[in-house]
């Protein structure tokens, strides 16, 4: 018998796995200024008052994650990533510059947090390993475990790939779409689009949990 085809995300995530040795670097140095610039929109949007609950989901590295765990050493901060290479570096990471963060090895569409478990979520450059349904479950569990009023800020790359590369790599499953967050339960408070390393296109939503859904 054939053996099972391993799915289209985890394929990707073996991709990014194996960029893990230069990842960082590569963020770093080859993004430079257009990724220090997402970062930081990233981090204005998210509005972070210093002692909130966050969860970064997907957070590969944990790059942004120890840089909010820096900034704001009274914010209790969270990451998830389905990877556990990814996360045993964002804990190797963590210790080596002394930081506080809470890296756990999951998946975004089964979070393993309780309801009403955060005040802000994010996630950047992560839809594009999901499928449409994963995407729909992603979302309704981000909206499950952020408080009322609770905010999320995605960073996800624009509805349009703008290579071959990106097209191949992604099967046309680029972006997230604004009715995942409406179905959710999530309102949409701004949107706008910016520009990453190579010229691709990343558009930020920030979105918060309605109250009262109904
Ligand atoms: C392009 S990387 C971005 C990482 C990080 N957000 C950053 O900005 O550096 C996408 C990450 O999503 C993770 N990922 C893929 N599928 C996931 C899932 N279902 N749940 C959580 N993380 C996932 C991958 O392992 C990878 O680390």
């Amino acid at each position: 018998m054939e053996p099972e085809q391993p799915s289209y995300r985890h394929r990707f995530t073996h991709f990014t796995d194996a960029l893990i040795p230069v990842y960082n670097w590569g963020f770093n140095v080859l993004g430079g200024r257009s990724h220090e610039a997402f970062r930081r929109r990233v981090l204005e949007l998210a509005a972070l008052k210093g002692d909130e609950r966050l969860l970064d989901a997907g957070c590969g590295t944990g790059m942004l994650a120890l840089r909010i765990a820096a900034r704001h050493s009274n914010c209790a901060v969270n990451g998830i990533d389905l990877s556990p290479k990814m996360i045993a570096v964002a804990r190797r990471d963590a210790e080596e510059q002394g930081l506080t963060a809470d890296f756990r090895v999951g998946s975004i569409t089964d979070l393993p947090y309780p309801d009403d478990s955060f005040d802000v979520a994010i996630t950047n450059i992560m839809y594009h390993h999901l499928d449409l349904a994963e995407k729909r479950q992603a979302v309704a569990e981000i909206a499950r475990v952020l408080g009322p009023g609770g905010r999320y800020v995605s960073a996800e790359f624009g509805p349009r790939a703008r290579n071959a590369l990106q097209r191949h790599l992604a099967k046309g499953e680029y972006t997230l779409y604004p009715s995942h967050l409406t179905e959710a339960g999530l309102a949409i408070t701004r949107e706008e689009l910016g520009v990453l390393a190579l010229r691709k296109q990343v558009v930020y939503r920030v979105a918060v949990k309605q109250a009262d859904p109904t």
